[in-house]
């Protein structure tokens, strides 16, 4: 590591290269098979992270809006540096005096945005296995005896059809199976439909299936359907049904940095769990997780053993919180952005994006070019060309815009916003150029 800054020096000319590219990716070349095999070493590092940047999607740039990342920030950036000079592990006190205290800061900063006055927490290897962890507390909670001996039959978890696929991956983790998760109806902007939920449940009953979970979402990961949290809880209150409720919160759950748009969390404080990524709307680098629980023993509880090795006293190792041992240092990426950006700068952030995506909804429902799935609830618009080939519209987006699409019945285009340079204005004029060539070039061909 002796010459760590003089490596760093050398580079520097390669980052700023990279920032100053107009490019999203460069298409034109085909990643070379011979600077993958790893059998042809010994080569220049300066070259190898020159084709890495060249060959590389560019996420940070404007008219990246394909997913629910984008870019990073360059406080983020350098905690992630510094996160890898120190190069420790988070499963003790011991080795990460600092590191220790700042997830735990973090932590009490978000429960308390939530509104947990005596809550817990871990930071996670990302909101998939937040999720998981979630749905484990959530069987400890409906019957310890799991720790030691396994599952009960008829497990059931309630989520909604626009639930994220890690739902359904925890499930088969858990050795439940696909089977043990019942999907609830959605409405057209992708949110929990209620009164699905309740006859989805009285179905439970009447079936005798144990209901360990119930997951709502907040900003679902399509449409951003935000599941309403209030009715949720007021329909198991009605059928008296005391289930763990977690809250799906890696998207929707950065709008508890904003005020204009906080009341669409409404009830968050009355659930039991909720995942939050900070690597997604609030801009800091992959990956950055975090999963709250209103119990602050609960984690411990469900996970916790008695590893005699590696912790040896009364201390508050954060390791006995998770499904994981050696644990990256996720939280000195997000705390360093807090401390040195403050608070306002993620607030601007979130607001900012909802904002972009509702002038773009207004842009587009004028225009009787495209059609707009539903109003957007947050930070992303679905939409489709009318009139013209799904495919020739990817084709003609090629090298200059990135936005993701689904097929769910039909295909349909997503535009997250969420880099802060994103300008809905922009998105648009150059869609619209898009939609003019694609017919100018159909017209020439006939
Ligand atoms: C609603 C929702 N939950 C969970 C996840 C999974 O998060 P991660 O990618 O951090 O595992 C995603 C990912 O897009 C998501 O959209």
């Amino acid at each position: 590591m002796d010459d760590l800054s003089k490596t760093l020096l050398n580079i520097c000319p390669l980052i700023d290269k990279h920032v100053n590219n107009k490019k999203i990716y460069n298409d034109s070349k085909q990643i070379n098979n011979d600077f993958i095999n790893l059998d042809k070493n010994n080569s220049d590092m300066r070259q190898l992270l020159e084709y890495i940047f060249d060959n590389s999607i560019k996420t940070s740039h404007p008219m990246f809006l394909d997913k629910l990342y984008s870019g990073t920030n360059t406080v983020g950036v350098i905690g992630e540096l510094v996160t890898s000079i120190l190069n420790t592990s988070m499963y003790t006190v011991k080795v990460a005096p600092l590191f220790s205290q700042m997830e735990v800061e973090l932590i009490n900063k978000i429960n308390k945005l939530v509104g947990y006055k005596q809550g817990g927490g871990i930071m996670t290897a990302g909101g998939s296995m937040g999720n998981l962890m979630a749905l484990l507390c959530a069987r400890y909670k409906y019957d310890n005896r799991v720790k030691y001996n396994g599952n009960m039959n008829n497990y059931t978890i309630i989520c909604s059809k626009s639930s994220h696929f890690s739902i359904e991956t925890s499930s088969i983790i858990m050795g439940l199976g696909l089977k043990s998760v019942i999907k609830v109806d959605v409405c057209l902007d992708g949110s929990m439909d209620m009164d699905n939920l309740e006859k989805v449940l009285i179905m439970c009953k009447e079936k005798g299936k144990k209901i360990i979970a119930l997951v709502l979402t907040v900003g679902t990961t399509v449409k951003n359907g935000f599941d309403d949290i209030n009715k949720a809880c007021e329909i198991l209150n009605k059928y008296n049904e005391k289930c763990w409720i977690h809250v799906d919160g890696c998207i929707g759950g950065s709008l508890l940095f904003s005020n204009k748009y906080r009341e669409l969390l409404d009830g968050l404080e009355r659930v039991d769990s909720l995942t939050f990524n900070s690597h997604k709307m609030l801009g800091i680098p992959l990956q950055c997780s975090m999963l709250l629980t209103m119990d602050k023993d609960i984690l411990k509880q469900s996970f916790a053993l008695d590893v005699s090795y590696l912790y040896h006293d009364k201390s508050e190792d954060l390791g006995k919180n998770t499904i994981q041992c050696g644990r990256k240092v996720d939280a000195l990426t997000f705390w360093l952005s807090w401390k040195v950006l403050g608070f306002n700068y993620f607030r601007e952030r979130v607001d900012k994006a909802v904002y972009e995506a509702s002038r773009l909804y207004e842009f587009m429902n004028d225009d009787e070019r495209f059609n707009v799935i539903c109003k957007p609830n947050a930070f992303t618009l679905c939409f489709y060309p009318v009139g013209i080939n799904f495919d020739n519209f990817m084709d003609g987006m090629k090298g200059k815009i990135m936005i993701d699409y689904t097929c769910d019945t039909d295909k349909y285009f997503r535009v997250v916003f969420n880099n802060p340079s994103a300008c809905a204005n922009d998105v648009y004029d150059l869609l619209v150029d898009i939609y003019g060539d694609i017919c100018k070039s159909s017209f020439m061909k006939n």
